[in-house]
């Protein structure tokens, strides 16, 4: 369980924390709290204990519902909160962190009232600069392997120092250690292991060999 937060520094204190610790952050997209369940287990078995439920199905605030009673010591956020409503869904079923796939000024403006740690994401410099401005100090580069890839994550690290970065988007297993190793990332995330064909085909096994994988070049195995 995630402390709570009272105010927006702290929550961001505590996204960084979050994201610092997991790492690789496996982005899961489920049909049915079932799947979502067997999903963390999976992953947890692999050694990824932080888990971003993608708001993209009906099933996924149940799922986190579920994940949270059924595997205890998963940190589980909810993914792809595009809109303020968003954050007040997620809130009501407990997530422990937030993560946007682009970042409006509504929504940036929903997730510093609503003090949960968040990893907004930003597509280029300004955007990156606007989040600073707003007090983040973390950001979610998406999508990264389109806008530039590792030499992006490089570059900026001269013109915009103080911003953590949380790469996804396009990042796999060949690829995700470069982007560990750079000093302004935090974790990256991908759904390499977790893809929605194996959880289709209840493959969990295929699930806890990606995640192994995944954790070990993530420093946990
Ligand atoms: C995300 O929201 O971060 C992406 O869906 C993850 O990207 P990937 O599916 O290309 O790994």
């Amino acid at each position: 369980m995630m402390k709570r937060t009272s105010d927006f520094p702290a929550s961001q204190d505590a996204a960084i924390a979050t994201m610092r610790a997991a790492r690789v952050l496996p982005v899961v997209t489920v049909d049915s709290a079932t799947q979502g369940v067997a999903v963390a287990r999976a992953l947890q078995q692999g050694g990824l204990g932080t888990i971003e439920i993608a708001l993209r199905t009906p099933a996924s605030l149940d799922a986190i519902v579920a994940i949270k009673q059924e595997v205890p010591g998963v940190v589980v956020g909810a993914g792809t909160v595009r809109v303020p409503a968003d954050i007040e869904r997620a809130r009501r079923v407990g997530v422990d962190f937030l993560v946007t796939p682009g970042t409006t000024t509504a929504l940036a403006e929903a997730l510093v009232e609503s003090c949960i740690p968040a990893t907004p994401a930003a597509a280029t410099p300004t955007e990156l600069l606007e989040l600073s401005g707003r007090g983040f100090r973390i950001a979610k580069l998406f999508p990264v392997g389109a806008l530039g890839g590792l030499q992006l994550v490089r570059l900026l690290q001269g013109p915009v120092p103080d911003m953590l970065l949380a790469p996804s988007g396009g990042i796999g297993e060949v690829d995700a250690a470069q982007y560990l190793a750079q000093p302004n990332v935090a974790c990256v995330g991908g759904s390499w292991m977790v893809s929605r064909d194996w959880i289709a085909r209840g493959r969990y096994d295929l699930i806890i060999e990606a995640s192994r994988r995944a954790s070990a070049l993530a420093g946990g195995g």
